[in-house]
């Protein structure tokens, strides 16, 4: 982690990030303590391979060439060397990194492996992966919201991602956490009170202003009240510069 650390800190920060999300997974999918160890180890050695990557092809400001993009393909074999050499690690561990780039239709790399063929490590990875790169800073683009990354990864099942390990993962991350401020589809601003694991991208509100809904304060489920099955989240508030984040009159007061 050290040697992660001194080669980039945003791999570092994303490998623990990683470490935890498939940490998390596993543990719902009921994978043995044993193996959570495992699973652990896994994360956060998963993009150690990078170290032998130029920094300025990882951390390029713009798209790679194809070149650039064929040397970054090589990160899970050469992490795969790097551990073998140095460790004592189970062949789970090696085969979750080597494949945490393959996707379930094939299109992945380095093996353009296709579904259960991708090792079950290989399949949680990608899911935290993915999930932890899009909802982080870069310098060539902006953090996602985690409800547009939670949308990405859902889009995704079959194709990109484990159908199975789409549906528990969508039970552990929060799209809309509680305190966040949303615009409704018909224009009602309100804040989130609850989420529900079953479904993260319907949360409970309050309304912060007097509307169609009705008055301020009215509690808003869009979860469990099927009156409002015909409302959906348009946006959050203050998510972007475009927006920016203006509480009604009616609350500054
Ligand atoms: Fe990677």
């Amino acid at each position: 982690m050290v040697e992660i650390k001194n080669y980039d800190n945003y791999t570092y920060s994303h490998s623990l990030n990683v470490g935890i999300l498939s940490i998390m997974l596993a543990s719902e999918m009921g994978i043995t303590r044993n193996r959570l160890d495992d699973i652990a180890l896994c994360a956060l050695m998963h993009d150690i391979g990078k170290i032998d990557v130029p920094i300025e092809i990882i951390n390029k400001n713009g798209p790679v060439t194809d070149l650039e993009f064929a040397v970054i393909k090589t990160h899970p074999d050469k992490g795969v060397e790097r551990l073998r050499k140095c460790f004592n690690v189970s062949r789970e561990v090696l085969q979750g990194i080597q494949c945490h780039h393959e996707k379930i239709d094939g299109s992945g790399y380095p093996y353009g492996y296709k579904g259960n063929r991708i090792p079950l490590f290989g399949r949680i990875l990608a899911i935290a992966d993915v999930y932890d790169a899009l909802t982080s800073h870069r310098s060539y683009r902006k953090a996602w919201l985690p409800n547009a990354a939670i949308e990405y990864i859902m889009a995704g099942a079959d194709t990109q991602f484990d159908h199975e390990m789409v549906q528990l993962f969508m039970r552990l991350v929060c799209a809309y956490p509680s305190g966040t401020v949303v615009k409704l589809c018909d224009g009602s601003i309100a804040v989130v009170i609850k989420n529900y694991s079953e479904n993260v991208l319907r949360p409970k509100l309050r309304l912060l202003e007097d509307g169609p809904l009705g008055s301020k304060g009215t509690e808003v489920d869009l979860f469990e009240d099927t009156d409002y099955l015909h409302l959906t989240i348009k946006s959050v508030l203050g998510a972007s510069e475009d927006d920016a984040f203006k509480l009604p009159d009616s609350i500054i007061k």
